[in-house]
């Protein structure tokens, strides 16, 4: 029996927001708007929506039976689900490790950046601004020992919130946290996305978002990007939910709640896409060229793109600063849920108390993300880290949980019943056949897919020892480190009984 009371969030609402404030990150800004220019623009929407409802949301489905019904972190909740489980939690948790110490980097830069956007202390040549005075990047891609003390210190700054935060408990830190920031969030976003409409150019920016291409559809490619994006963006895979899911009263509806998660997510998206797009209208008409000529995701959108919009439009200033601050709040409440994952795993497996797990886990990684990534090389190490872990780890992880819960612990029909008992949307056969069936072989056409193109064309063209070290390397430790992490007995109070008996 459980010596202390769990922790919980006060109600449904709130984890409704503190799920929805994990699943809309940097994905939905930086990643979405390109992805879906790239997958056939207004085409794009039935790949995507086919990825939604037929393979994240389902995935979403399980995450959530496995946390609610087995009430642990990601390693507790699948030890209780079987003894031969446990291990597939770890390899969750140790994803989470890798992306937080990489993603606490780009907050970093995104705080900078507010700051910086109020005098557009960029200059006149954002690109030699942010990769030569700001990161200092090396010439050579690869770690170096050089750090640089202005990412140092804001990245310290990143990592002492976030602790902060998580010190304060499920309720009060995390889910308080998401109520006050995802609201200010929305807001901030759509007078951003009202301003950026009125901006010349901005017509044809859409128009380069959403005209369809339907020849894209016939591309394989193209719907296994829809699915890569969803389950990146809907924070599937990577235990958070699992671990969100515990924390709620055992009463509540579950299907109903991920449903409203999964289309605000979506919802989301869809504004990203239409200010991200309209700004590149502006830029292109600014350039005088094509928008298809200035498109680009991910760092070189938010730090390069943007800062050359906002030196130009009228009013970039307010531009500037809404962007940058949305993409923080966004940021800060995804990268709380990742650590959360490993405080709570830690927490249970050792039998320590929140505070204690707080800075036992925090204080380790927040040096470990600061020394590595306030260098002069850190820019090639994370796009090593997060190309590898997004690509293989998190496809893979969802793919084995999938399997193995369903043939080898044959517990499917629990978590089903589980999830039927108290919820809106009934999950029947059509649950079981997408998780059993469609969606593991999906995966697993994904992964092929994805290893064939990284063993082809060396990514980026970076050198082989760094692919090998953070990306292959640390990709094929993973779930080996995690196996060694389950053979190590529970030491503390928890049971690891099944709680629902
Ligand atoms: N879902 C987040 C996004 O769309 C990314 C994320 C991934 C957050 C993993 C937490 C954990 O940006
Ligand atoms: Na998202």
């Amino acid at each position: 029996p459980e010596v202390k009371p769990k922790e919980g969030f006060s109600s449904r609402k709130v984890f409704i927001f503190a799920a929805i404030g994990s699943a809309v990150g940097l994905g939905n800004i930086w990643r979405f708007p390109y992805v879906a220019y790239e997958g056939g623009g207004g085409a794009f929407i039935i790949p995507y929506l086919c990825a939604l409802l037929f393979a994240g949301i389902p995935l979403l489905y399980l995450d959530y039976a496995v946390g609610h019904r087995f009430r642990g972190s990601a390693p507790l909740s699948l030890r209780r689900l079987h003894r031969g489980a446990e291990w597939l939690g770890w390899w969750q948790v140790l994803i989470c490790v890798v992306i937080a110490i990489y993603y606490a980097a780009i907050l970093a830069w995104a705080a900078k950046y507010t700051v910086l956007s109020f005098t557009k202390g960029w200059g006149d040549d954002p690109n030699a601004y942010f990769f030569g005075d700001y990161l200092q990047a090396a010439a050579t891609p690869g770690p170096t020992f050089d750090f640089v003390p202005g990412i140092l210190m804001t990245m310290i700054l990143v990592w002492v919130v976030t602790i902060g935060v998580l010190a304060m408990g499920v309720q009060t830190g995390i889910g308080r946290t998401a109520v006050v920031f995802i609201p200010v969030l929305v807001l901030a976003f759509i007078v951003l996305v009202i301003q950026a409409l009125t901006l010349d150019g901005s017509m044809e920016g859409l128009n380069a978002l959403f005209t369809p291409d339907w020849g894209a559809l016939t591309h394989g490619s193209v719907w296994i990007s829809a699915v890569g994006q969803i389950f990146f963006s809907l924070s599937v895979g990577f235990g958070i939910m699992i671990t969100y899911a515990s924390y709620v009263d055992r009463k509540t509806d579950m299907t109903g709640s991920g449903a409203v998660v999964g289309f605000s997510n979506s919802g989301f998206e869809l504004l990203a896409g239409i200010g991200v797009f309209a700004a590149l209208g502006f830029m292109a008409q600014a350039a005088g060229t094509e928008v298809s000529e200035v498109v680009t995701n991910g760092i070189g959108l938010a730090f390069v793109a943007f800062p050359t919009i906002i030196n130009e439009a009228p009013g970039g200033v307010v531009i500037g600063v809404l962007f940058f601050v949305s993409l923080l709040l966004a940021g800060v409440t995804s990268l709380i849920s990742i650590v959360e994952v490993v405080i709570g795993a830690v927490r249970d497996k050792v039998g320590i108390s929140r505070t204690a797990a707080t800075f036992v886990v925090g204080v380790p990684m927040g040096v470990v993300s600061v020394l590595m990534f306030s260098t002069t090389g850190g820019i090639y190490v994370l796009d090593t880290m997060d190309a590898f872990v997004n690509s293989f780890g998190i496809i893979a992880v969802a793919a084995v949980m999938m399997l193995a819960i369903t043939y080898v612990f044959r517990k499917l029909g629990v978590l089903q019943r589980h999830l039927d008992a108290r919820s809106s949307i009934k999950l029947r056969g059509w649950w079981p056949a997408l998780v059993a069936v469609v969606v593991p072989l999906l995966l697993i056409a994904m992964l092929w897919q994805e290893l064939k193109t990284k063993i082809d064309t060396p990514y980026e063209e970076y050198p082989a020892d760094l692919l090998g070290v953070f990306g292959w390397g640390m990709v094929v430790a993973l779930p080996i480190l995690a196996i060694g992490l389950s053979l190590i007995p529970w030491r503390g109070t928890v049971s690891l009984e099944d709680p629902t008996t």
